[in-house]
């Protein structure tokens, strides 16, 4: 990272302090203003971090404008059109496509580690039947630093790795226990001759009273849906693993933090919120009601779907979802899909908007996602696990480059106080 200067005076000229800037690789200069408080005695403000860098990063690239998304320098659309999601998994977490006995190796450890402890299976016994499994997910997760005790040492770099793979081979076959007790059916242990989606296909829909054959199309899907949604760099779950991490605290304990963020409708529950709303809106001709609906700014209701806070033009990774979802529901013989006609139409009276074409706001991953999930059989309050299996290499390789850098800090933001300023204490009989 090259250095330059930034001179910053105040309004009435003053006084005046030179802030570092840094160059990163590609992308917008970035200044650094650590010392702001110490010199000048002022904090910045930026509520949802629109201009702050949290950190530095050498994982995921994105340019909002231009609609690029890399990881580590390979531009996502190569990624989905010749890599598969293990391959993309070993990128994010080392930094380099692996060699060809690298990847054998990766994924024959990711396979011998799919398997849950029996004792961490029984917890499905205590959450009722209905549970979201997002909530199941999370706290699942949370629970296997109870477990995995190898893994605690968070400056091993043995331990950072079996953490690692561990929690990779392990989120599919946490999430097919969670869809397993919602489903009333009995759990499906894994099967490591199968590849990581197959397996998943397999633990989700097998049942033990026959023979469940694996759609090679479905797992294409997935394993295509996993890349795209496997990093985007500092987002809101993401910036909350690096943040729970950054206390020292275990790495599932971290993890699971990133799955409680993601769960909102605002992040990865657009999915299933796309979804719904499809189904509220049910027929083409309630389209402009609902589009208004957004529009009004007294009403709290958005599309769901639609805008993003760092890509102003398209999302890249809708584009390509956009397109496999065509061919999904082609190849599995659903061509005629109420749904998928209904997202379509939407989608061309927003972007006909006057308000969506002002705004920016484009349909974003989470538009098509679900579709092609919904077409799979996968339940839709299944859907932000889907995402949370793709996105948890992306929260291990932020947290494994945060927990590694030398010059790591505790995160610990500043605050704007608004509240009173000091006061007296009244006794509870003296108050009006
Ligand atoms: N429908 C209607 N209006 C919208 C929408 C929407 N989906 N998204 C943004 N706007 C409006 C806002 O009301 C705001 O209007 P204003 O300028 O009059 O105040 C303007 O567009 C800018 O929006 P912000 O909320 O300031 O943008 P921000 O970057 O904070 O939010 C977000 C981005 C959260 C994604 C937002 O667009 C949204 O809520 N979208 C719907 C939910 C969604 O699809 N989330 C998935 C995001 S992708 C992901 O996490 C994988």
């Amino acid at each position: 990272m090259s250095k330059d200067a930034y001179t910053l005076t105040n309004a009435d000229g003053s006084s005046s302090m030179e802030l570092p800037v840094h160059k990163g690789t590609v992308g917008p200069d970035v200044l650094d203003i650590g010392s702001l408080y110490r010199e000048q005695g002022v904090f910045t403000y930026d509520p949802g971090f629109v201009a702050t860098g949290s950190c530095s990063s050498a994982i995921t690239y994105i340019d909002g404008v231009k609609g690029v998304l890399m990881y580590r320098g390979y531009p996502v659309e190569q990624l989905a059109a010749h890599s598969n999601f293990l391959e993309v998994a070993f990128l994010l977490l080392y930094g380099e496509l692996p060699t060809a006995s690298q990847l054998e190796d990766f994924n024959e450890s990711i396979n011998r580690h799919t398997m849950l402890n029996e004792g961490m299976l029984r917890f499905f016994n205590g959450f009722r039947y209905d549970a979201h499994p997002m909530a199941m997910l999370s706290a699942v997760v949370g629970s296997m630093s109870a477990y995995y005790h190898d893994t605690m040492d968070i400056n091993n770099p043995e331990a950072r790795k079996v953490f690692a793979h561990r929690i990779l081979a392990k989120l599919p076959t946490i999430a097919a226990a969670a869809l397993k007790l919602n489903a009333g059916q009995p759990f499906i242990y894994p099967r490591n001759d199968l590849s990581y989606t197959e397996n998943l296909l397999h633990m989700f829909f097998a049942v033990p009273a026959e023979p469940y054959e694996i759609n090679k199309i479905a797992a294409q899907a997935l394993d295509l849906l996993f890349i795209l949604h496997a990093d985007h760099e500092q987002n809101c779950s993401t910036s909350t693993v690096r943040m729970a991490g950054s206390s020292g605290a275990n790495p599932y304990s971290a993890i699971a933090a990133g799955i409680s963020a993601l769960w909102g409708p605002a992040h990865g529950g657009a999915n299933e919120a796309v979804l719904r709303m499809l189904e509220q809106i049910g027929e083409a001709k309630n389209i402009p009601r609902f589009v208004d609906k957004a529009k009004d700014r007294d009403d709290p209701f958005r599309l769901m779907g639609f805008g993003h806070r760092v890509y102003k033009n398209f999302d890249p990774r809708a584009t390509i979802i956009r397109e496999m979802c065509h061919k999904v529901l082609k190849q599995m013989g659903r061509t005629n899909s109420p749904l998928f006609d209904l997202a379509l139409e939407l989608e061309q009276v927003a972007l006909k908007d006057e308000y969506f074409i002002e705004k920016n706001l484009y349909p974003n991953v989470d538009f098509y996602s679900g579709i092609i999930y919904r077409a799979l059989g996968i339940p839709t309050s299944m859907f932000t696990v889907m995402f949370a299996i793709g996105r948890t290499v992306g929260w291990v390789a932020h947290w494994k480059e945060m927990i590694t850098d030398p010059g790591g800090k505790i995160s610990r933001p500043r605050q704007l106080y608004t509240g009173p300023p000091q006061r007296d204490y009244v006794p509870v009989d003296q108050r009006s």
